[in-house]
């Protein structure tokens, strides 16, 4: 359920059963939030507005009323069809209904007014949360909108779990970790070992919502991998510069590939997943039929052989090492097939593995990546995301990366976005990212991060 509430900055919302302020405007924007919707009401606001509000399912709790449980119980049913339920007010109401507020949108009045009446506490905490006086993440909130003389808040309550996992193994490296001389030389904090897990079902998506993700930079770099292509110019040409960092001339003599060109990344993933085995020369040259095409041969044995326990895909190829700009990081992805129990098609998961993780610059970017991965191939075998599961080897925040510690654990995590893909392609590198709609998604600010070549 959702509370709609005007607030003065300290938290007031009457005087003497009255509110103090006549604001159109704010009136108007309560009105058009809740019209045609269900309202739950205490006695005293009942009272004090004497009327039932026009067209508006009215349901109000009090002696002589509906009890809390009806009035509950009436709410939920109604949500469950998919409508909207505001709690309206006052204070005694949104204490009683607090376990079931999913979020809150505060009009907070720009004027002082002298009040007796205060919003219970956990808005009272939100409020110190939008005028930056507690940075504790109890909730998160958005501006939802602004009129001359009050400006509307948008407050989230329901905790995104997986994403506070994904924030509790950031504080782990930082009190557990040990420091570290890296090839990079800019030195990192870091643990071994961590394991997070993501729900895929119903069309959930794992995209940071601690910072913006570059979801287009993420689909073009998966189907530059699909595609078997690496030359760092193709992404760059479509706004992705992820791969220029580790293919500048400079990284490539200190990788000891002075033979490759600018922007070539050498033998990497993509090489990988599609001609494993073939023998590499140039991001140029056309490897058509050559080598083991890991890719269609893991959707052909997804379809023909879905229960296998050998449905695998690996980047890491001994052999090729020295032929890489840079090493595989996510080397090992394993699938499973899972029977559905309710008539529908079967489940896809994937556990993959993960030996080393830049966790604030790219361990989101990962997941998401691996996600999409998960649901092309469920698309293109028919079947239904279920589960993500990563295990880390080395996770670690470089030393200069730590000033942003500090706000991505602040941050109060929303609910993950969901993911719809259209079209019907032949190819899982066919698709393209006009194919594919996230919706829902509420983040929070970037954190800029620079990327450690
Ligand atoms: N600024 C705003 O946006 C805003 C919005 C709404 C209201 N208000 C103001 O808030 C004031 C009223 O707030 P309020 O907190 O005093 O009262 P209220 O929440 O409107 O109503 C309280 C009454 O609701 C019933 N109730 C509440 N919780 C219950 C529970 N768990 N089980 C059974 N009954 C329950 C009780 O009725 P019985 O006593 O009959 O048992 C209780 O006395 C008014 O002055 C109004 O103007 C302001």
């Amino acid at each position: 359920m959702k509370l709609i509430l005007a607030v003065t900055q300290s938290g007031g919302i009457s005087k003497e059963g009255k509110i103090p302020w006549k604001i159109k405007e704010e009136l108007a924007f309560f009105k058009q939030m809740t019209l045609g919707k269900t309202v739950i009401m205490g006695r005293k606001t009942y009272e004090s507005i004497g009327r039932l509000l026009p067209e508006r399912n009215n349901i109000i709790v009090g002696k002589g009323y509906s009890s809390f449980n009806e009035a509950l119980q009436q709410g939920l049913s109604v949500e469950k069809d998919g409508k909207t339920v505001w709690v309206i007010g006052g204070t005694m109401i949104a204490e009683s209904f607090q376990p079931y507020i999913t979020e809150a949108f505060l009009s907070v009045i720009h004027d002082e007014y002298d009040c007796d009446l205060f919003a219970p506490k956990y808005i009272l905490d939100s409020l110190d949360v939008i005028n930056g006086t507690s940075t504790r993440s109890t909730c998160a909130h958005l501006l939802y909108g602004q009129g001359e003389k009050y400006t509307v808040y948008r407050c989230f309550y329901t905790e995104n779990k997986e994403e506070r996992n994904f924030q509790n193994l950031i504080q782990s490296i930082v009190t557990e970790g040990v420091e570290h001389n890296d090839r990079t030389g800019v030195g990192t904090i870091s643990i071994f070992g961590s394991q997070l897990q993501f729900s895929l079902e119903n069309g959930k998506f794992p995209m940071s919502t601690l910072r913006k993700c570059f979801l287009k930079g993420i689909f073009e770099e998966l189907m530059w991998f699909l595609r078997g292509q690496t030359d760092s110019e193709i992404l760059s040409k479509k706004g992705v510069k992820i791969w220029e960092g580790n293919s500048t001339r400079q990284a490539l003599d200190k990788a000891g590939l002075s033979h490759l060109k600018a922007g070539d990344c050498g033998a990497i993933y993509s090489f990988q997943w599609r001609h494993w085995g073939a023998k590499y020369i140039d991001c140029k040259t056309d490897y058509s039929g050559q080598g083991i095409d890991q890719i269609s041969n893991l959707i052909q044995e997804i379809k023909t052989n879905p229960f296998s326990r050998r449905l695998l895909l690996s980047g890491w190829n001994v052999e090729d090492l020295k032929q890489m700009c840079l090493p595989p990081c996510h080397t090992l992805y394993q699938f499973e097939v899972t029977p559905a129990n309710d008539g529908g098609s079967n489940y896809l998961s994937c556990h993959y593995y993960q030996r080393s993780s830049d966790i604030l610059l790219a361990g989101n970017w990962n997941i998401t990546s691996a996600s999409l991965l998960v649901y092309l191939l469920a698309r293109v075998c028919g079947l239904r995301p279920k589960k993500l599961i990563v295990s880390y080897g080395n996770v670690h925040i470089y030393n200069n990366h730590r000033h942003a510690v500090k706000e991505y654990l602040q941050r109060f995590p929303f609910e993950y976005p969901t993911l719809d893909i259209q079209g019907n392609h032949e190819n899982i590198w066919d698709y393209q990212f006009e194919d594919i709609t996230v919706n829902n998604y509420l983040h929070h600010p970037q954190i800029s991060l620079g990327m450690n070549a």
